[in-house]
């Protein structure tokens, strides 16, 4: 891939500024409640191409399309399917993305070819005020480089992406702090492809034959890739005594450890919800401060600890 020369970043809190620059087919790091998002035209082929590129991220792994109104689907998807109609008046606007079959006149590179196409309608009201200006849907990405951990804060973003797109949206940190869920709605049941704050209970109260098995991993292209890692080694352990703590060792879970346990940055979360906020950041503040070993409490896998252990364990996986 051509190595192109740093662009200039302009920063911004004015959400109709940023999509002046999405109009022109330039790239703009956007918040989201649940992580920060890397836009760009999802009907000019050249817009998508540079996302890819920003990111440094395969071609064959699908873009999200945003939109701030459901009219603007009718451009992206060739037909709504009964769950994703549910779905969608259940969960939208907020952290869920659904998987329906692609407009026949979308380019096929905002799903790195696949006949679908991802959709998702965020709740925070910013990003909505940016997706309206745009007026047309807008390819995103999670706004990190490609196998690090997603930016929750636009300066995480800004750590990996300044001098990659011409805009960066400054917005309040993420709430949710994990990626949106995934549901592939093209079939006759639907299938979740990833846990997210809209969990699998809240789906199923929905459409009840939902199934979380992918029998087909190219489903779901994204989950070939290693995600989330911070550089540091994670693992994953119960209660904070089994952590060896020291000056490059971080912790992070619900259980308080020893007051006499040292640790290079450590976060005690009040919830689940407070934990899957602080994760990806504390995964990145670890790193930026020499930890080569970050202890994640584990918690039982329901609700939204769900989507926070898949999270942790694929950080625990990933080769270093
Ligand atoms: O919360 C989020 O979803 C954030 C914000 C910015 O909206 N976006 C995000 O995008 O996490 P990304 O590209 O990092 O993750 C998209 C996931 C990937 O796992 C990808 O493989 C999957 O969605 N995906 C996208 N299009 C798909 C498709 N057509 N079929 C199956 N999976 C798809
Ligand atoms: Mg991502």
């Amino acid at each position: 891939m051509p190595h192109s020369p740093p662009m200039y970043t302009h920063y911004t809190d004015d959400p109709v500024e940023a999509a002046k620059f999405i109009s022109s087919d330039k790239l703009v790091v956007f918040p989201t409640e649940t992580v920060y998002g890397l836009g760009g035209n999802a009907l000019s082929v050249a817009a998508v191409e540079s996302i890819y590129e920003a990111k440094r991220r395969p071609s064959s792994n699908p873009l999200i399309v945003h939109v701030g109104a459901i009219a603007d689907l009718s451009r992206v998807v060739k037909e709504i399917t009964p769950s994703a109609h549910a779905f969608m008046e259940a969960f939208f606007p907020g952290p869920i993305t659904l998987v329906l079959p692609r407009h026949p006149s979308l380019p096929k590179v905002v799903s790195g070819g696949l006949d679908t196409i991802a959709i998702r309608m965020p709740s925070l009201p910013v990003s909505l005020r940016f997706l309206r200006a745009v007026g047309f849907p807008v390819a995103a990405p999670s706004a990190n480089l490609s196998g690090r951990p997603s930016a929750t804060t636009w300066r995480s973003a800004a750590e990996d992406l300044d001098g990659r797109v011409s805009c960066i949206l400054r917005g309040p940190n993420a709430i949710v702090g994990l990626e949106s869920t995934v549901v592939d709605c093209t079939g006759r049941s639907p299938i979740l492809l990833r846990s997210g704050a809209v969990s699998l209970d809240a789906l199923s109260s929905v459409v009840s034959d939902i199934s979380t098995d992918a029998p087909n991993i190219s489903r779901s292209p994204g989950l070939r890739y290693h995600h989330y890692a911070p550089s540091a080694r994670v693992c994953i352990i119960s209660t904070p005594d089994e952590a060896a703590p020291g000056d490059h060792a971080g912790y992070i879970g619900l259980a308080p450890p020893d007051s006499d346990a040292q640790f290079k940055k450590c976060v005690v979360a009040r919830d689940v919800e407070e934990y899957s906020h602080n994760l990806f950041e504390f995964f990145r503040e670890c790193d930026r401060s020499g930890v080569t070993m970050i202890y994640c409490q584990s918690l039982a896998e329901t609700g939204l600890a769900y989507a926070l252990m898949d999270r942790i364990k694929r950080a625990a996986k990933a080769a270093k």
